[in-house]
């Protein structure tokens, strides 16, 4: 059996450790940029309402601008609620005639530069969805391959929320071109430099291998798959500092997508698409333009692309920087300030992106989609607590769109639910039907349970704070959880979460807590207790003791007595 495996590993050519290494970077975030994803939105977790929780693909103009005024008549936007996102299914099945992306023609006939203009005139930033795929998760018209085209028609549509899904993604090949030589031309002239690959300097996997079917002496560097390998021409002179043109002369193999990026100066990085081949000749050229400077340069070729991790880390990226470059652009071309995107991940926390999420975007989805059951949002709260240490002021875990008024969730749940987002620095983006809080006159329906959780103000500073730190699970019973969350002023926030059906009770000591380094709420002789839902406060010097109802919450904010 070992003999089988060495054997096939000498005859392809493949030295062990590499292909050990090879395994080990297509289950790991290979590499993640050093600068943060900055676009200036989201210091505090987003609010806002979308469309999809509720109404799903059925949605129209007509809802939306219902939506809008429902939104301006409940004041929202005066506790924080800045967002309308419409959800799949606001695109046509086809793009216009400029390759521009367009309103579904018969749902939103206004088109949608018409639309942000309603929803900013009632007070509200308009969000848009699609998919980073090829289609939407509703099969619709998507971004990618259209990055661009996309993020400048958003900017110009005046859209400052966007939701990037992760339906019908095609990952960037883990699998590189083999380099035979390269060579260096000025356009529309012949080459004036061509470099063998016996003058790269070879580095980890990178290794010369030869193919008698090739031409010239058939030799070309293997190995810069996955991460793996990196090969590096130096002394590259040119005449002047200009664009050229750089041919890659590879070895065709595989019927498979390749890709490579080449490195200029270990500064500007020039993507290299490779087409599967069905050819039957082994030599192939693929061209890209690159820029110089005046005399030496060097060139360094790889695939950084090890696993999926690092695919959805680098597309997502990528997206993002569009997008800021995009609004910048707008700003600019119309005279005014910047209006940031929002830029929402959601690839379901499938491809760890709490690890690379903060140099790509404001918000990253950590589980698949909540529904408006007590189960949904127990998972998924369990899942997204532990992922504390990831979020911060523009940077937020996201456990997905609240489902709060919607399915048969008790008044008790709704609360808890919010509650445990707010403690969780979660995106508050509400998904239940607003028009039901006005009533027939037109006025507020102000006893309306569901409202009243929506518009809790303290519960909303909570999650606002602008610390942005997000809550930890301190003690759990199982059923019970205690959650502490800093605020800002050295003031904390302490929720009591009762899983189970049956009422529990639960305790909690001030001092214990005040000892956790990443508390700053002083020891202090008394500190002032406020009662969140109940409204009531009062004094404790330190254990507090309390009997939480089946599925509900208990919220503290806590100060030390002055
Ligand atoms: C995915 C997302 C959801 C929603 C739908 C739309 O399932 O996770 O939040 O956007 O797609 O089709």
């Amino acid at each position: 059996m070992i003999s089988k495996a060495e054997n096939f590993l000498k005859k392809n050519k493949i030295c062990p450790v590499c292909a050990v290494k090879k395994l080990l970077n297509g289950v790991r975030v290979n590499s993640v940029p050093n600068e943060e994803f900055d676009n200036g939105a989201a210091k505090t977790p987003p609010m806002g309402w979308a469309s999809w929780n509720l109404f799903g693909r059925y949605i129209n103009e007509k809802i939306i601008e219902e939506t809008a005024d429902a939104m301006k008549a409940l004041h929202l936007n005066e506790l924080g609620y800045q967002y309308l996102n419409i959800d799949d299914c606001w695109m046509s099945s086809v793009r216009d005639t400029e390759g521009r992306l367009q309103g579904d023609l018969s749902t939103f006939p206004s088109g949608m530069k018409e639309l942000v203009k309603k929803v900013n005139e009632r007070g509200f930033k308009l969000g848009l969805y699609t998919s980073n795929g090829t289609f939407t998760c509703e099969d619709m018209p998507s971004s990618l391959y259209h990055e661009e085209i996309d993020a400048k028609t958003f900017a110009e549509w005046g859209v400052e929320y966007f939701k990037y899904d992760f339906c019908h993604n095609e990952a960037i090949p883990t699998a590189a071109p083999e380099i035979k030589s390269i060579s260096l031309a000025r356009p529309i002239e012949e080459d004036f430099l061509t470099r063998s690959c016996d003058s790269a300097e070879l580095r980890g996997n990178a290794v010369i291998l030869e193919d008698k079917h090739l031409s010239g002496d058939g030799r070309f560097i293997g190995g810069l798959d996955a991460a793996g390998g990196k090969a590096v021409f130096y002394s590259i002179n040119v005449p002047e500092s200009r664009e050229y043109t750089l041919t890659l002369s590879i070895r065709k193999f595989g019927n498979y997508k390749k890709y490579a990026e080449v490195i200029v100066n270990g500064d500007k990085s020039y993507p290299v698409h490779i087409p599967p081949t069905k050819s039957q000749s082994k030599d192939g050229r693929v061209q890209i333009s690159v820029f110089l400077n005046e005399g030496d340069n060097n060139l360094l070729i790889h695939n950084p692309i090890g696993s999926r991790m690092d695919s959805a880390a680098k597309q997502y990226r990528n997206m993002g920087l569009l997008l800021k470059k995009a609004a910048e652009e707008q700003a600019e071309k119309e005279g005014r300030e910047v209006k940031p995107i929002c830029y929402s991940i959601c690839e379901w926390g499938i491809n760890r992106p709490w690890v690379w999420g903060k140099t790509a975007g404001n918000l990253w989805r950590t589980t698949f989609d909540i529904k408006p059951v007590w189960a949904s949002i127990v998972s998924i709260y369990e899942r997204n607590v532990r992922l504390y240490k990831y979020a911060s002021p523009g940077h937020f875990n996201d456990p997905d769109m609240l489902e709060v008024g919607n399915g048969k969730l008790t008044n008790n749940e709704n609360r808890a639910h919010f509650t445990l987002w707010c403690m969780m620095a979660a995106p508050l983006i509400l998904g239940n039907d607003l028009r039901e809080f006005l009533l027939p006159d037109g006025k507020v329906d102000i006893m309306n349970e569901t409202l009243r959780v929506i518009t809790n103000r303290a519960a909303i500073a909570i999650d606002q704070d602008p610390l942005g730190i997000q809550c930890r699970r301190v003690k759990t019973n199982g059923l019970v959880d205690v959650l502490v969350k800093p605020l800002e002023n050295r003031e904390l926030a302490v929720c009591l979460f009762n899983k189970g059906p049956k009422a529990m009770n639960a305790e909690f000591s001030i001092k214990e807590l005040t000892k956790e380094d990443f508390v700053s709420l002083p020891d202090a002789p008394r500190y002032t207790v406020t009662d969140i839902w109940e409204n009531t406060t009062f004094v404790s010097q330190d254990n507090i003791s309390a009997s939480v109802n089946g599925h509900s919450v208990i919220l503290y904010k806590i100060k030390a007595t002055s």
